[in-house]
């Protein structure tokens, strides 16, 4: 068990259903020996009491911006500088928005706008709540202010309605508490990856194409993981409405064989990844001008197949030390992969159920299995950051100069 002994946490609660796993949380951050301070919010209290989180974190509980008393032992400016993570559990849509647009009305906003230290936000909300417009613009804002976000997870709502917007489980918290608290290697400083992400989009005329459904989330996560351990990070991106993670180089192109002289003006680099939906064909000759009805019959479009971009790169004399690929797949998962596998001449391919039933395309979950040379190895169901951490991690071993890459 990794321990948190000498690290101290500034626990926010926000005024949710989801309030009531913050006693887990405490148990569970006091079991590894972490310090927890906690600020409950006006309609926290209605949730859960400063009394019952006092005893379980062995210290008082503060509540009021304007209580005399706390300014006198610990004004709003000492309790954030004293913590060395603060933790939003349950963020609900209002808190968020108050920390996106910079408001401190409050101890708790308050608190998060004088601090400089890192935050994580466990958001926890209705469904409609977390896909309104609104709550995703603060969501991206949050993302680009640095703000570490866990969750929410995709399951029955204390409303009834099924959909993204559970808090993360106390014990997936507290992982993400410990990867921020506890240093990370940066194995892949020196080292170059390039990852293409997205759709991309195969002009018919000037102003339709062929498409399809790629939300990019996978590729994206991918980036922020490898920047993460170091790496000089280069993004491939078909149009997507992601925020670019920071630090990452983002590329946008839009047909695939931009995609391609991208990838191929970025070689040589150490790992390259190739998460994106590339269509796979184009019409041989778009139109320049906008095709009309004009009353006839409707046209014939002849698709001509585009480049294969992880094929072509895999074998150039550029090739990167570890090539990796996606298969997105509706059946017989494992085995198409497999095939790809050698047919694309890559080290490992991630195999993943795209079927409509299992919410991977534009979800935030994935289950993959990966596929090499030597086997299969099924990962469990895990959010899109999970498994773009953890493939780094991986992949950052795999180039570790005592391990052989399968071939
Ligand atoms: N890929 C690519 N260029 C293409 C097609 C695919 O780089 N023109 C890459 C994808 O980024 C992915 C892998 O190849 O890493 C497999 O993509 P997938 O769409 O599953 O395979 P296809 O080769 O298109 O085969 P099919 O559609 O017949 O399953």
């Amino acid at each position: 068990m990794t321990s948190l002994a000498g690290k101290s946490v500034l626990l926010i609660v926000g005024g949710g259903i989801a309030a009531y796993k913050v006693h887990e949380l405490v148990r569970l951050l006091k079991t590894r020996g972490a310090g927890v301070r906690i600020i409950l919010t006006k309609a926290a209290e209605q949730f859960v009491t400063p009394l019952s989180l006092a005893s379980l974190s062995g210290e008082r509980v503060y509540t009021s911006l304007f209580s005399l008393t706390d300014e006198v032992e610990m004004g709003h400016i000492q309790l954030s500088r004293a913590a060395d993570l603060l933790v939003v559990a349950p963020a609900t849509a209002d808190l968020m928005a108050k920390m996106a647009n910079g408001l401190a009305d409050d101890l708790a906003s308050t608190a998060l706008l004088a601090t400089d230290k890192p935050v994580l936000i466990a958001p926890a909300m209705n469904v409609r709540m977390w896909r309104h417009p609104a709550t995703q613009r603060n969501v991206d804002i949050l993302r680009r202010d640095g703000i570490n976000i866990v969750g929410p997870n995709d399951g029955e709502m204390a409303c009834g309605e099924f959909g993204p917007g559970r808090m993360a489980e106390p014990g997936e918290i507290v992982s993400s508490i410990i990867a921020m608290l506890t240093p990370r290697a940066q194995p892949l400083v020196g080292k170059k990856v390039v990852i293409t992400a997205g759709p991309t989009r195969e002009p018919i005329d000037p102003v339709r194409y062929i498409s399809n459904h790629s939300s990019g989330k996978q590729g994206y996560a991918l980036a922020r993981a490898a920047m993460e351990l170091g790496a000089e990070t280069i993004l491939i991106s078909g149009p997507v409405s992601l925020p670019i993670p920071p630090g990452v180089q983002m590329m946008p192109v839009e047909t695939a064989r931009e995609m391609l002289e991208t990838c191929e003006s970025e070689m040589p680099a150490d790992i390259a990844i190739f998460t994106a939906a590339v269509a796979d064909w184009r019409v041989a000759v778009d139109s320049p001008e906008k095709l009309k009805k004009a009353g006839g019959a409707p046209p014939s479009l002849t698709l001509t197949e585009n480049p294969d971009i992880l094929a072509t790169i895999s074998r150039s004399a550029n090739r990167p030390q570890i090539v990796v690929g996606f298969a997105a797949e509706t059946e017989h998962v494992t085995e198409h992969a497999a095939q790809k596998l050698k047919s694309k001449g890559c080290d490992l391919i991630i195999a993943n159920d795209v079927s409509k039933e299992t919410g991977v395309f534009g979800g935030d979950r994935n289950t993959v299995h990966l596929v090499s040379a030597t086997g299969v190895e099924d990962w469990p169901s895990m959010s899109k950051d999970e498994v773009a951490g953890k493939l780094m991690e991986r992949l950052a071993h795999m180039l570790a100069p005592q391990h052989k890459v399968p071939k």
